[in-house]
């Protein structure tokens, strides 16, 4: 018997249709049952009809599942939609956001290669460079994100990996990825942008000139907070090392996961749209409160990086960071008058989060180290979601008033 998802018969035509009909039907396929839902196939092995059957799908002669923790069909649907909205020709999954950067590292790089990170990256990342790869001889080195000309002062003649997030967290820094990934080719280097803060449905990095994309899709890519979860996506000439490394050393996704990011898929580019437009309202708010010292959100006419992001984005994310007048305990005040935004560190969720970079995301680097990053005492991030403009206004007035 072969079952239609065995031969590999997607469920629709895709040819030519658009990211939000892509979002909802791309790497779907029906099993017999004729289910109209993605299948959730909670399963980690899989029937062989014979041996000869099993011989032959070990040997990779006919094509087939062998083991969970090499391919299942749920989280194939989930890596082919992903590959379908980055532009990608090839997508994996992994088990969370830093093990899809471990994987690329991993992969893509060896004991003597140098690797070039922006400086404004998410602080596991960092300490994944520092405290464990760089134990295996991979060089690291650290360039401010948007300097084109540091970046290229930075190269060795073994810089093989170039790492960016853009925009970073929680400062909304930007870099040009169409110039970054140019610098980077005619070094002969590879570029992975991070894309967790855009997502596919504002940003698109590899029809920028990237070579590999990464998300944490416990962010935005869930969009409600349910489960942990990574992705890498590129060129099948790379991709095929970063599954070599993955099924080999198992970080994959588990099957109930990619099937609950399926979901969120769904409804991708209508929350980024939707948390993008509150931001930059909130931002515009926020920028005319006297007790607010800075807004960083790249929105605002007033960022430095403006026309960049309006080039490279589609919309400008939906994270803003504020300094209020003051120091720490302004800050603090203010994010312990909310009463609806949630005080937590994630972010991507349709609940607004409010946070204190300096003592939770950044709590660990020295004052010296903090200040490198541009993290001051008195920066207040907030990661907007879908609730009510005037009711976040609200949320944020009462804090500030008490300055
Ligand atoms: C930009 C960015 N990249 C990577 C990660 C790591 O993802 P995960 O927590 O899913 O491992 C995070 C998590 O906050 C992040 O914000």
């Amino acid at each position: 018997m072969t079952l239609e998802w065995d031969a590999g018969r997607l469920d629709s035509d895709l040819k030519g249709v658009g990211f939000d009909t892509l979002a909802v039907r791309a790497g779907q396929r029906r099993s017999p049952e004729g289910e109209h839902g993605e299948a959730l196939f909670l399963t980690s092995s899989y029937v062989f009809r014979t041996a000869a059957d099993a011989a032959a799908r070990f040997a990779g002669e006919v094509p087939g599942n062998v083991y969970s923790r090499y391919t299942n069909p749920t989280v194939r649907t989930f890596e082919e939609r992903i590959a379908a909205l980055e532009g990608a020709e090839q997508a994996v999954a992994t088990a969370s956001g830093m093990s899809a950067i471990l994987a690329i590292v991993m992969s893509l790089c060896s004991g003597g290669d140098h690797v070039l990170v922006s400086r404004s990256v998410f602080g596991s990342t960092i300490s994944l460079f520092e405290k464990y790869l760089k134990r295996f001889g991979v060089e690291v080195d650290y360039v401010p994100l948007a300097d084109l000309n540091a970046w290229k002062e930075a190269f060795k003649p073994n810089t093989k990996l170039l790492f960016v997030e853009s925009p970073s967290n929680p400062l909304a820094e930007l870099v040009d990825i169409s110039a970054l990934a140019d610098i980077a080719h005619a070094r002969g280097a590879l570029l992975a942008v991070d894309n967790c803060f855009c997502t596919p449905a504002l940003q698109q990095p590899l029809k920028l000139g990237a070579d590999i994309v990464m998300h944490s899709a416990t962010k935005y890519i869930d969009g409600q907070g349910r489960g942990m979860g990574g992705v890498v996506a590129g060129r099948s000439e790379q991709m095929k090392e970063v599954v070599g490394f993955l099924r080999t050393a198992g970080p994959t996704l588990s099957p109930f996961n990619a099937w609950l990011f399926l979901k969120g898929l769904e409804t991708l580019r209508i929350r980024m749209q939707a948390q993008s437009e509150s931001a930059l309202q909130l931002a515009l708010w926020l920028e005319q409160q006297p007790q607010v010292e800075r807004v960083y959100y790249a929105g605002l006419p007033s960022h430095p990086q403006h026309e960049l992001a309006k080039k490279q984005q589609s919309a400008f994310g939906a994270v803003v960071s504020f300094e209020a007048k003051g120091g720490r305990d302004a800050a603090w005040k203010v994010i312990d008058a909310t009463r609806v935004i949630s005080i937590t560190t994630n972010l991507g969720d349709t609940k607004t989060t409010i946070a204190h970079p300096a003592t939770t995301s950044h709590g660990r680097l020295t004052p010296q180290e903090r200040a490198n990053a541009g993290i001051r005492d008195n920066l207040i991030r907030v990661a907007v979601g879908l609730e009510v403009l005037a009711d976040l206004k609200a949320d944020l007035a009462r804090g500030l008033a008490a300055l």
